[in-house]
């Protein structure tokens, strides 16, 4: 079967790669693809990934028969809805659906409705109001943009005085645009985060081995919040305790919800959790793979990948069998000088093969290429992989692959993995 992915980051990269493993894959085709997946896949410019029209053309013309749409944007523009509309099969959720994680609001109304764990809230559109909710809350606080800000519009406000700045940040100059103009206001939770993608066919939903993020920028946790910075999997705070809890406090739960609303979720659902001492409570919900997770993650997935997006397509994932590998994998993300503020582009970057050799897998997230040569073209720019028996071990391989590379102004943590391999330590 012909297989399309859309999308052009390092989550799709991955895809691409466990794609292309499977023995039902003929031809691949990426839409617009890096240059990573060039390697595996026909990469076709000139196709706006939220121009349903042309995507369902361009699938019909290639005789695609799975579609996978990878980001958030074709999601919530209904990319899911086009496909299936001209009888294509495309794994991921409708638009309806995709709005769990196209604004934090129906989100949030969701959990509340349904008794699912999270943090306290009220939205706002007014700033004054806003304010007021604030000073009577008191800080640490948390205050969202409402929409789409590309993992960035979240600001974690630690004094009242950032809080409030916050507000005026996101609702008054309008930094996020019009995912700004309604706000979240929401409890501070403390914990240790977990991600837990799962598959789902809209009534089974069966979690992945779980994962976790580095989201800050700086070692330590210090600095601005990233699209994520590294990740490593199976993440120990997931214990099977926690993930029996989470299943039945959580995933069962949302995703009947979902169904009772008329929003039949199939896809990946990527539940972020904060895990509290009351308990895991849901920091957020993506209606996509989380990157850098999906780096992590797919590599010990042990199932045929298409397999699996069939099944959830089909409605059939109770009757398929997912196995996970035993072992551990470690992506250590590296970002271009300046990110997450404007960064440097079109640095050539050299040591890909060589890392390759060492056994790190190389996942594009923001390349380009010119004559045979890479350079930079994006925040993050790669994820540097390497799976092994353990997680110290992986981590060590990780870093001995990034070791390898290098670019003008890289620069990435060092010390991702570091709440497992401390729990471990205990
Ligand atoms: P989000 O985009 O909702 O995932 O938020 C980005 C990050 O901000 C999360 O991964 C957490 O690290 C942090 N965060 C979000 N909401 C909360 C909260 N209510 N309490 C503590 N930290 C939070
Ligand atoms: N790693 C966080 C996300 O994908 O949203």
């Amino acid at each position: 079967m012909n297989i399309l992915v859309i999308g052009s980051g390092a989550r799709e990269h991955t895809l691409i790669w466990k794609l292309a493993q499977s023995s039902k894959a003929d031809r691949l085709y990426a839409v617009p693809g890096n240059p990573g997946m060039a390697q595996l896949a026909e990469c076709i410019e000139g196709v706006s990934i939220t121009d349903n029209d042309a995507l369902v053309k361009l699938a019909q013309d290639k005789q695609v028969g799975l579609v996978v749409v990878g980001p958030e944007v074709p999601l919530t523009n209904g990319a899911v809805d086009a496909f299936t509309k001209a009888g294509i099969k495309a794994f991921g959720p409708v638009q309806a659906a995709a709005e769990i994680e196209g604004s934090k609001s129906f989100s949030k109304n969701l959990m509340k409705k349904y008794h699912i764990p999270t943090a306290k809230y009220e939205v706002f559109t007014e700033a004054e109001a806003a304010k007021e909710y604030i000073r009577a809350e008191g800080a640490p606080i948390v205050i969202k943009a409402d929409g789409l800000a590309a993992g960035k519009g979240v600001i974690v406000a630690m004094t009242l005085e950032e809080a409030l700045a916050a507000i005026d940040e996101i609702m008054g100059a309008n930094a996020f645009g019009n995912a700004g103009s309604r706000v979240v206001v929401e409890e501070f939770m403390a914990g240790e985060e977990v991600s837990v993608l799962c598959f789902t066919d809209g009534r089974t939903i069966l979690p992945m081995v779980p994962s976790q993020d580095h989201k800050r920028v700086f070692d330590d946790d210090q600095g601005p919040n990233t699209g994520g910075m590294g990740a490593y999997a199976p993440a120990p705070v997931g214990t099977p305790e926690l993930l029996a809890q989470v299943q039945k406090e959580v995933l069962d739960p949302v995703i009947k919800a979902m169904e009772q609303e008329g929003r039949l979720y199939k896809g990946c659902l990527y539940a972020g959790l904060m895990v509290t001492d009351k308990g895991p409570k849901v920091v957020e919900f993506n209606a996509r793979f989380g990157d850098p997770e999906t780096q992590v993650v797919l590599p010990l997935l042990e199932s045929d990948l298409v397999d699996v997006m069939l099944a959830c397509i089909d409605g059939s994932l109770a009757e398929t069998e997912v196995k996970w590998s035993s072992g551990a994998a470690v992506c250590i993300v590296m970002a271009a000088g300046g990110y997450p503020k404007a960064y440097d582009k079109g640095d050539e970057i050299t040591g890909l093969t060589a890392a390759e050799e060492d056994g790190s897998m190389v996942f594009h997230a923001g390349t380009s290429s010119s004559e045979g040569r890479i350079y930079t073209n994006g925040g993050r720019v790669l994820g540097v992989v390497s799976k092994a028996d353990g997680i110290q071990e992986a981590v060590d391989r990780a870093y001995a692959g990034v070791a390898k590379i290098s670019f003008r102004g890289a620069h990435y943590r060092h010390d991702i993995a570091h709440w497992a391999l401390e729990r471990l330590k205990k």
